[in-house]
């Protein structure tokens, strides 16, 4: 599956991530999360004090972090400036900006080019939100995973070590409003994906259903 190129876009917390490294994991393939890409320019701007809720101001330094992604599966890292921030673009502080910032169209084109730079010759699975429909809309695999909200919730709580699923829930759809809603590269299902919906499936059947996907496209 040298050119492989497998897209898996979706909501917040539908278990993207877990599926996207563990099918890769299991075909031999490279893995980037954008997410992380998003999540790591959120994290340098409110280092900076940039307002992010002020597109304009977002949009005048989004050329400024050298984001850089590594694409094991297995041990997936995130560095800006050569600083790794793997650990902190989870907290609830990125969690809470991300959204707006990624809306930006400026924050948009810069990370698109880095992203299409990492998929290259293919042999990658690429898991966000536009991936299918306007980074790499001509991927051989293209899948839109979903999940109930309460599921989503669940497993992103108990994957934080957290208690407060209701404010889980709340932070996820809020997340999944503004992303949908944006102007530029909104979360859709893109042309030609296959729809999975998790909320019933075990993470290994999520991954099971991804490869046979794959196998089927080759
Ligand atoms: O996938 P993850 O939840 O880490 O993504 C964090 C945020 O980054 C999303 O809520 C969305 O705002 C943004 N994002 C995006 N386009 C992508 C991937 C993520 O806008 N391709």
């Amino acid at each position: 599956p040298g050119s492989l190129v497998i897209a898996v876009d979706g909501t917040s917390g539908s278990g993207k991530s877990s599926a996207s490294r563990g099918v890769a994991d299991r075909l031999g393939l490279r893995y980037l999360d954008t997410g992380a890409m998003f999540r790591a320019m959120t994290w340098w701007l409110l280092r900076e004090g940039v307002d992010v809720r002020d597109g304009v101001a977002v949009a005048a330094v989004a050329g400024r972090p050298r984001i850089e992604s590594g694409t094991d599966p297995l041990a997936p890292t995130i560095t800006v400036d050569g600083v790794d921030v793997s650990v902190e673009i989870r907290g609830d502080e990125v969690n809470a900006a991300v959204s707006p910032v990624s809306a930006v169209p400026e924050v948009r084109t810069r990370l698109l080019e880095l992203q299409r730079e990492a998929i290259g010759d293919g042999g990658i699975v690429v898991e966000g939100r536009d991936i299918g429909s306007v980074v790499w809309p001509q991927a051989e695999v293209k899948v839109y995973l979903s999940a109930d909200p309460a599921a989503r919730a669940q497993r992103r709580t108990a994957e934080q070590g957290g208690t407060d699923v209701a404010s889980t829930e709340q932070s996820l759809l809020e997340r999944d409003r503004i992303d949908s809603g944006r102007a530029t590269a909104p979360l859709v299902m893109a042309d030609g994906a296959v729809h999975v919906d998790s909320t019933h499936l075990t993470l290994e059947q999520v991954i099971d259903r991804l490869t046979e996907l794959a196998h089927e496209a080759e």
